[in-house]
């Protein structure tokens, strides 16, 4: 009957919103944590402290930046205009940056430390913590940059020609 199938339909309905709410709490994003990764990336992609290098790098004041927390993102403006996390460690910062910008409709992706973990407010999309998607709508994993810490203490974020260390697939950005 009708209400067989009704009631059939409600546990399986109440299990998915369940999951939903769990993937949710997982990736909650702090509203300190994207205001703040805004805040920065507005304030530091205006001033002069961003400029291009005759290779088509960028460097990044390093007052501007990077705290020296170990496993920090910072949001920085990078190569193009578009925005790019450094990631901290104990001994300065990697030799790599990952490009914001969520693969699926390109929405910044804010990183959210508790999930270590990037994760899209906008369709759910989520990367590890290198960049690479873990879970759809992307369709791919987040760009990569090289990034390197000039004399003056300034770090150059320049393009990433190379295989994708975390696929083994050449890069889809370059
Ligand atoms: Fe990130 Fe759609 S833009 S999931």
């Amino acid at each position: 009957s009708g209400s067989g199938e009704y009631t059939g339909f409600v546990p399986d309905m109440q299990r998915r919103v369940l999951m939903n709410l769990i993937v949710v709490a997982v990736c909650a994003v702090p509203a300190l944590v994207v205001l703040g990764g805004y805040a920065f990336y507005s304030s530091g992609a205006t001033g002069d402290e961003v400029k291009e290098l005759q290779s088509g790098a960028f460097w990044i004041d390093r007052r501007f930046g990077l705290g020296d927390k170990d496993n920090d993102r910072e949001l920085v403006q990078g190569l193009k205009g578009d925005a790019y996390y450094l990631i901290s460690t104990p001994d300065g910062i990697k030799d790599f940056a990952i490009n914001a910008t969520c693969t699926h409709l390109g929405c910044v992706v804010p990183w959210v430390r508790s999930a270590n973990k990037f994760c899209c407010p906008c369709h759910g999309s989520q990367y590890d913590e290198n960049g690479k998607v873990v879970r759809g709508p992307a369709p791919l994993s987040l760009a990569l940059a090289h990034t390197s810490v000039l004399d003056s203490g300034d770090i150059a974020v320049s393009p990433w020609p190379e295989q994708d260390f975390r696929t083994g697939l050449d890069p889809w950005w370059s």
